[in-house]
């Protein structure tokens, strides 16, 4: 089989395909034919540098990815025989861009219903959880205003459908050529860009999801009592309270994002698709591009 393995730090172009073995189903195993993988920032953060993301320091080679949606293909002795043909999603930290992949941990397995797609159920990886821990964030350190820089990422798209867009002092903040695109996809919500963003007066909570320091000095000098939570910088030297938010990975957490979405309570921004044999061109897309929806990559 083949996968997608990074064995430098030079970058996405530094990404070869490898073949090996397909794995062996054991007892405890399910062994699942990959679909559709999620094309994601920290892919490419962490084709460049060895700490980009909270985890540990990242060990070469490695197979990229940590999630996607297949089909199970065999089921071992020690497992529900009922995920047999199943379409799943799956979490699979050591690298998901492989052909099959032997899951082990049925916390990390979550048997999909019909009426959510490959695109939908791979596009819940690293994205809505997050979302989730951002508005909990938000729930205990209450504000007058809300600001979103990035508002139409695929976090920010997601985060601004779970707040509502009556939610009090909401603030979205998209640049100029995303405003569009951010009304189409979300019509109704406020949006601004941060030319016309207005002085603010009272306590200001920033939820930074694009991550770009100038952009939240802008901000803070139109702020005079903010403060920040980014999902995206890990540190500041920004002169307010800063919190780095990230995601626990749950298993109820996933269990319930894609009733909300097979419910039609949550819609999930997709973008484009492009085949495993792409991958390159699929991350270079998705980092050179302004954010339209989350890039997807196909194995059939
Ligand atoms: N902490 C965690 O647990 C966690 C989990 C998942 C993801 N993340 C991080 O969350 C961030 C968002 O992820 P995503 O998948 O939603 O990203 P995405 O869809 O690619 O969107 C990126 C957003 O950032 C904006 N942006 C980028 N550079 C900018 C700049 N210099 N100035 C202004 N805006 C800028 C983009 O605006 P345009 O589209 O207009 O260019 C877009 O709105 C990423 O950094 C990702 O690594 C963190």
């Amino acid at each position: 089989m083949q996968s997608i393995v990074q064995t430098n730090f030079t970058g996405i172009d530094g990404l070869i395909i490898r073949n090996e073995p397909r794995p062996a189903l054991t007892d405890n195993g399910v062994l699942i034919a990959m679909e559709t993988l999620p094309v994601v920032p920290s892919d490419w953060h962490k084709e460049t540098d060895p700490n980009a993301t909270a985890e540990q320091a990242l060990q070469l080679p490695r197979v990229i990815g940590i999630g996607g949606v297949g089909t199970v293909i065999e089921v071992g002795h020690n497992r529900d025989q009922k995920l047999l043909h199943q379409r799943v999603l799956v979490m699979h930290p050591k690298g998901s861009y492989q052909e099959f992949i032997l899951n082990t941990n049925s916390d990390w397995l979550f048997p999909l219903p019909i009426n959510v797609s490959n695109a939908e159920a791979a596009t819940l990886t690293a994205g809505p959880g997050v979302a989730l821990a951002l508005t909990e964030f938000i729930k205990q350190n209450p504000s007058d205003h809300l600001v979103i820089t990035g508002a139409n990422s695929v976090i920010g798209l997601i985060l601004c459908q779970l707040l509502g867009s009556t939610y009090p002092g909401l603030t979205p903040i998209v640049s100029p050529d995303s405003q569009a695109y951010f009304n189409q996809s979300l019509p109704g919500y406020p949006v601004y860009s941060i030319e016309h963003l207005q002085l603010f007066h009272g306590r200001t909570l920033i939820i930074d999801i694009a991550g770009s320091e100038p952009l939240l000095q802008q901000l803070i000098a139109a702020v005079p009592r903010a403060s920040i939570a980014s999902i995206a910088l890990q540190t500041s030297n920004l002169n307010v309270p800063f919190t780095f938010v990230h995601e626990d990975f749950n298993h109820q957490i996933y269990c319930h994002l894609i009733k909300t979405v097979a419910s039609h309570k949550l819609w999930l921004p997709i973008g484009r698709i492009f085949s495993f044999a792409e991958t390159k061109k699929a991350q270079h897309y998705a980092k050179d591009h302004h954010s339209r929806g989350r890039v997807l990559v196909n194995l059939n």
